[in-house]
């Protein structure tokens, strides 16, 4: 095993090893490469001010990734070429974003600038269009709290609006090679006095790991974990990331639905299940930002077992299933069954999720995904309804065919809503059938009360998201919304 990671730093190669295996790449930078242009705002994942870029080769293709440095370990800079504000220019010839944000008037303080050209430099190596549905997902993961946000919109529509997309520097075919060379696979273990940090390049190294050092933690992107650093002020004594894993990075798709590896990021796995479920493309848009979505897993979000996770309840709804392996062992479980209660999973100790099985959709099925947050982007769900319905026409009625419904945030764990789903089954389709269903989803989950959303707000919320679905699968929606109306003006007058 190589005892050190190799990445170009803003293109000068770096050999690094004996790091604690918790140092994040944004200490590395501060103090370590005494590169202070990256700065440390929320230390969270929130504000975008420590976002820089990585760029590796995927299918013989760079692809940059803007990412927050704050939560990610340095371990997973292996193999990656790390670009900084300090990078992308020489004061003689600003980067065309840099140039755009001084046109444009997009800094004040200056103290978020340096994380908005970060993910604007990007987006602008990556060619991503200036209209503004492009540019406000480019930039719902920075935060500024001087300028108001127009200048920085307008510089953004402007840098991404020039007739390209071409890379920063017209040399991408040079980075390529040199990504090549240092990209080559191979296990990598970092030992220091803190700690240890694995990188295995293979599903079997990394059983191996996990039977050797039990206390060895999985990362994936970090995105959760790398908070366990920072706020929780954690010290691992030995971290084993997936990251370099190529049978965990892969999405292959088979005949009967998609296999998805567990480190397989929102953004990789995004395509592939619109494809499927257009709007699970809906939903993983609205995950994070897309620093945190370049960097976090759905492996990582159903390990982390949060019940409010999103993409748990929609790969519930869909039926999906998780291979778990330990050592040569493998089992397979239904995602449902997978969270057993609050902050415990079926995982045994030495166990992996391997990857997860997401089935095409059933004939005449509709997956409708609703995510209720306070914000649209950038912030977590309250409550998180996913109905996924299939319908079938008998003697003239529509009635439904089969019924998956899962929630996120209504209970400790994500929850199919098993009783009202069998309520449904064979039922017409009809108001009366919704409103009886209605008050059975009622009854079936206990939601708390926290930050986020009430107890009440969230029954409420949960049972009207189930008309929100009928009014969307029925043909009559504008008829019916019309009514609504007619019922409103007559009871206001
Ligand atoms: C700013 C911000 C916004 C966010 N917004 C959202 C949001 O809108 N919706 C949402 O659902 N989440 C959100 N998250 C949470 C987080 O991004 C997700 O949960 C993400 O999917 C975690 O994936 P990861 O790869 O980063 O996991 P990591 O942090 O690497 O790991 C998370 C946990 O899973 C375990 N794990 C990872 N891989 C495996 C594996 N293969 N086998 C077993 N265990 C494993 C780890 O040990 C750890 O306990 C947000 C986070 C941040 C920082
Ligand atoms: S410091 Fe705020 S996202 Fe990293
Ligand atoms: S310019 Fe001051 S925080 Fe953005």
């Amino acid at each position: 095993m190589n005892d050190h990671i190799k990445f170009l730093l803003n293109g000068e190669l770096v050999t690094l090893g004996g790091f604690d295996p918790g140092l994040t790449v944004l200490r590395y930078l501060r103090e370590q490469a005494k590169l202070k242009g990256t700065k440390e705002g929320c230390a969270e994942g929130d504000c975008g001010a420590c976002t820089a870029v990585s760029a590796t080769l995927e299918n013989d293709v760079v692809v940059y990734k803007a990412f927050n440095t704050c939560i990610q370990f340095m371990g997973s800079m292996h193999g990656k070429a790390l670009f900084t504000i300090e990078g992308i220019s020489t004061p003689a010839q600003p980067h065309p974003v840099q140039k755009a944000m001084v046109e444009c008037h997009g800094s004040q303080c200056g103290f978020c600038t340096p994380g908005f050209v970060m993910s604007l430099f990007g987006g602008y190596c990556n060619g991503a269009g200036g209209d503004r549905k492009s540019v406000d997902d480019l930039l719902a993961g920075n935060l500024c709290r001087c300028t108001g946000y127009r200048p920085i919109v307008d510089a953004a529509a402007s840098a991404l609006s020039l007739a390209k997309p071409v890379d920063f520097d017209g040399n991408r075919d040079a980075l390529a090679a040199a990504l090549a060379e240092i990209s080559a696979p191979g296990a990598v273990r970092i030992e220091s006095e803190a700690g240890e940090f694995f990188l295995p390049a293979t599903t079997d190294e990394l059983a191996d790991i996990l039977a050797k050092t039990p206390k060895a933690r999985i990362v994936a992107g970090g995105t959760d974990l790398g908070l366990h650093v920072t706020k929780r002020h954690i010290q691992f004594e030995a971290l084993v990331s997936v990251a370099a894993i190529a049978e965990m990075n892969a999405v292959v798709a088979e005949a009967g639905g998609l296999r998805i590896g567990a480190a397989v990021t929102y953004e990789t796995a995004w395509p592939h299940l619109e494809k499927l479920y257009p709007d699970m493309g809906e939903l993983i848009r609205r995950i994070g930002s897309v620093q945190v979505r370049s960097s976090g897993t759905i492996g990582g979000n159903i390990g982390n077992g949060s019940p409010i996770a999103d993409s748990s309840p929609v790969l519930i709804a869909a039926g999906a299933t998780l291979t778990l392996r330990k050592g040569a062992e493998r089992r397979t479980v239904p995602l449902e069954d997978y969270f057993i209660e609050y902050g415990r999973q079926d995982l045994r100790p030495c166990e992996f999720i391997e990857e997860i099985f997401v089935p095409r959709p059933a004939a005449g099925a509709v997956l409708k995904a609703y995510k209720v947050s306070k914000r649209f982007d950038q912030d977590i769900s309250a409550v998180c309804g996913i109905f996924n319905l299939s319908f079938a026409e008998r003697d003239g009625v529509t009635r439904v065919a089969s019924a998956r419904i899962a929630f996120g945030g209504m209970a400790g764990t994500p929850l199919r809503a098993t009783a009202c789903e069998a309520f449904l089954i064979g039922k017409p389709w009809t108001e009366e059938t919704v409103a009886d269903a209605k008050a059975i989803l009622d009854r079936t989950y206990e939601p708390i009360s926290d930050a986020r959303a009430s107890a009440g707000y969230r029954r409420l919320i949960a049972s009207n998201l189930l008309t929100k679905y009928f009014l969307e699968t029925t043909a009559s929606k504008e008829f019916r919304l019309a009514g609504r109306l007619e019922e409103f003006t007559s009871w206001t007058q």
